[in-house]
């Protein structure tokens, strides 16, 4: 049997295993994870399927869950977002990684087939967007007889999809529901893959607990929103090197993506404005100093298109047509659909290089489309700084440990953390950056009715 890994190059492993000796350095809240349950090791016997950008960050991740005595097989969730020498170097340390940046969509299923490859079968997984998780549900309910569910895929995704389930259902007959039926549970990184597991649920198809970790606070809130602050102009100024001081950017969605978004390209000089479907947000945005504005009416005129909605056909190619000529067009939302990218196969490609494409229109106008679509800040760049990525890591740390030891307490649910938990994971990224927190009187604690350790805000209670 060959290496249990495919990595574009395992000489890449000393300068990962560098990058990532820093990014320890700047992950205090997983530092701090190993060292409190590092003896007590809660996840021996755990078997992870990972599905999750592998990247220098979920590189330390991996250690950590393997510290903690789990076993670990992983894959990204992303064809582009591979860091190839972090991949490097968790293949050189004897975990097997099926990850390579620029992989093809026939390989990342073939990838995210080989993260379930233990001996026995793998019982938990960690999944960033649900398509890990997808995979094995499909799978079993193709095995169980919807057969109809295969037979008219639609998408280029979906065709390789539903292949690499033919192979898996051809090479192992009853696999996904043995595998199905050995999974504790799942812990969920993003909106999208979130939303995925709550319809699930409504449906009755949802056959493990799960734990939504992309709600807690300190990750929507600070990995959604001052991650994607730091990384959206990041992935736009390696891609392009474009002037972003003085050109004006919109912004399709002002959720959690698309303030940070926003704010990214505002602290960049840029002048934005914002669309949104929600009343709310759309509020939000005005009073944080945005212009809302319709698509239609601003699309010949701006330079610079972001979505960052989690939803589909957002821009359409009705909006791409009327773009001015080198317009940039990109995406930071889980899925490429939020860009109408198929509707552009039949107009003139000219690669500019990895993830950067010049798309002519009939007319001669040109736009650039950076990634193909796909998540900009980890297509074109490296996604988000590793402090912020500990924040939201310590809390899928703690999910998949409270899935793994306690999963029979929980029903087939969807599941947020405790708040204590929550305020934990913040507690622990104080330090690094110098906060010093007020400790409560006891007074005090009785005044306003929370308990001078916390938790301090109601559930209700929003940030
Ligand atoms: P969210 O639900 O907070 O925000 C999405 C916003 O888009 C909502 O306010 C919604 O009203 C708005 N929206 C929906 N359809 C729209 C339309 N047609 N036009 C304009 N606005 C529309 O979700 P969040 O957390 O901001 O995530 C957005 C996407 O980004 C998800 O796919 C998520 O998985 C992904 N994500 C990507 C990250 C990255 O690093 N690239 C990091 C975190 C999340």
């Amino acid at each position: 049997m060959g290496a249990d890994y495919i990595v574009k190059d395992i000489n890449l492993a000393d300068f990962g295993r560098k990058e990532l000796d820093i990014a320890e350095t700047e992950m205090p809240g997983l530092m701090a994870l190993r060292a409190e349950f590092g003896e007590a090791k809660p996840l021996s016997g755990a078997r992870i399927a990972g599905s999750l950008h592998m990247t220098i960050q979920t590189a330390v991740l991996i250690e950590t869950l393997v510290h903690l005595g789990a076993e670990v097989r992983w894959a990204s969730c992303n064809i582009f977002s591979t860091q190839d020498h972090a991949a490097a170097a968790i293949a050189a340390r004897g975990i097997p990684v099926f990850a390579v940046k620029g992989e093809t969509l026939e390989e990342y299923w073939a990838y995210t087939d080989r993260i379930f490859d233990f001996a026995d079968g793998a019982n938990m997984i960690l999944d960033d967007g649900g398509d890990a998780t997808m995979y094995i549900l499909t799978g079993a309910r193709v095995e169980e007889g919807e057969t109809a569910l295969i037979e008219t895929p639609g998408s280029e995704e979906e065709i390789y999809f539903f292949a690499q389930i033919r192979k898996r259902l051809a090479a192992e007959p009853g696999w996904f529901v043995k595998q199905r039926h050995r999974i504790r549970g799942v812990s969920e990184e993003t909106t999208t893959g979130v939303h995925r597991l709550y319809q699930l649920m409504e449906k009755g198809r949802l056959p493990f607990p799960a734990i939504n970790v992309n709600d807690s606070v300190t990750k929507s809130k600070f990995d959604n929103k001052y991650g994607c602050k730091e990384s959206l102009v990041d992935g736009i100024r390696r891609a392009t090197d474009t002037m972003m001081a003085g050109k004006t950017a919109v912004v399709l969605g002002y959720g959690d993506v698309g303030k940070g978004s926003a704010a990214s390209l505002r602290g960049a000089g840029a002048r934005v404005q914002v669309t949104e479907i929600d009343p709310i947000c759309a509020l939000q945005a005005a009073m944080d100093g945005f212009e809302v504005v319709r698509l239609e009416d601003v699309a010949a005129k701006a330079d610079i298109f972001v979505t960052t909605t989690g939803n589909k056909d957002v821009i359409r190619l009705e909006h791409m047509r009327e773009m001015k000529d080198m317009a940039i067009v990109g995406n930071i939302g889980h899925f490429d659909n939020e860009i109408q990218v198929a509707a552009l196969k039949n107009m003139t490609w000219t690669n500019i290089k990895d993830q950067v494409d010049m798309i002519g229109f009939p007319d001669g106008k040109r736009i650039i489309l950076l990634s193909q679509g796909r998540l900009l800040n980890l297509g074109n760049a490296t996604g988000h700084p590793s402090f912020v990525m500990s924040a939201s890591f310590t809390n899928q740390v703690l999910a998949q440990i409270e899935l793994f030891t306690k999963g029979d307490q929980y029903e087939n649910q969807v599941y947020i953390l405790p708040k204590h938990l929550d305020e934990k994971v913040a507690r622990l990224h104080l330090a690094k950056i110098g906060v010093k927190l007020t400790e409560l009187l006891p007074e005090q604690a009785d005044y306003i009715g929370v308990a001078v350790d916390g938790p301090y805000k109601a559930e209700h209670y929003r940030y």
